[in-house]
């Protein structure tokens, strides 16, 4: 069982698009994940057709009332991704409860029991853009972190200032997050992609994926119609580039 976070703070670089459709990519393949929006905005749920009826439903109540995660999980109708939604009420979970040790560990503890109780599937959790206490629970939650970033210049200084983030929290938690950056909305055609690429290795090295996400029209309808890539179009570049990356974070270990 993998636990991985999906964060960067700069808003709109593919965030919530990697975590539905790296979800939907383990689904196809029986690899049972659970999807869990750490977003107030709610897209990751609602693009997979799951919506919260009430603050209690969804991943607030782990915060209010330490709910376990296993309650509050719905089935997405389609795509074979089980959901832990959000709801607009997790937008006051910095106001509430602070940026104390025992408010950025809550999800790192629910995880760690539901590790305990089950072997099988993987977690798949997609932040919000910001660092607060909701980011920092998935990152000290997470057993490896996914930066996406579109493929332009204040995307990877963003992502720069990532890595100054990650580095600081290291000294917390004693231990070195696991990471892999992700070139999304890639169009090799454009000089500035392939340049942002080059900065991208010589600043991350060998933790920037081979996989590049192609820009890809297929990617920005689906949303629209409450689809992942692969149930709106299977044969799309957006398909391979999301099966592509499973393979990929597969083959080195990332996801276990
Ligand atoms: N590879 C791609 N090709 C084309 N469009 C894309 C691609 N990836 C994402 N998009 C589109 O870009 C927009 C932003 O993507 P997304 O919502 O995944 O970003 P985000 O980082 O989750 O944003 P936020 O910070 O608001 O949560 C969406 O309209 C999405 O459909
Ligand atoms: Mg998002």
């Amino acid at each position: 069982m993998t636990i991985v976070a999906v964060f960067n703070q700069k808003g709109g670089v593919g965030k919530t698009t990697t975590a539905l459709n790296l979800s939907a990519a383990l689904a196809r393949r029986g690899l049972k994940p659970v999807g869990i929006d750490l977003d107030p905005q709610a897209q990751f749920g609602f693009i997979a057709g799951i919506t919260a009826r009430s603050g209690d439903d969804s991943i607030y109540s782990l915060f209010q009332r330490n709910r376990p995660l296993r309650e509050i999980i719905q089935d997405s109708p389609t795509s074979g991704i089980g959901i832990i939604p959000s709801h607009i009420e997790l937008s006051k979970v910095d106001a509430l409860y602070g940026k104390g040790y025992n408010a950025i560990n809550k999800l790192n503890i629910s995880l760690q029991m539901e590790k305990m109780a089950e072997r099988n599937g993987h977690w798949i959790i997609d932040c919000c853009p910001l660092v607060g206490v909701l980011s920092l629970n998935a990152i000290f939650a997470c057993d490896g972190l996914i930066v996406p970033m579109s493929a332009d210049y204040l995307s990877i200084k963003g992502a720069i200032q990532i890595q100054k983030t990650l580095q600081a929290l290291e000294r917390v938690l004693k231990r070195r997050v696991n990471r892999r950056y992700l070139l999304t909305r890639f169009d090799s055609r454009r000089r500035m992609a392939r340049d942002v690429l080059l900065i991208a290795e010589k600043e991350f090295g060998a933790d920037v994926c081979r996989t590049l996400i192609s820009e890809n029209v297929s990617l920005a309808e689906s949303p629209s119609l409450n689809k992942t890539i692969f149930e709106h179009a299977p044969n799309s570049r957006g398909a391979r580039d999301y099966d592509a990356l499973l393979d990929e974070l597969m083959a080195d270990g990332f996801i276990g």
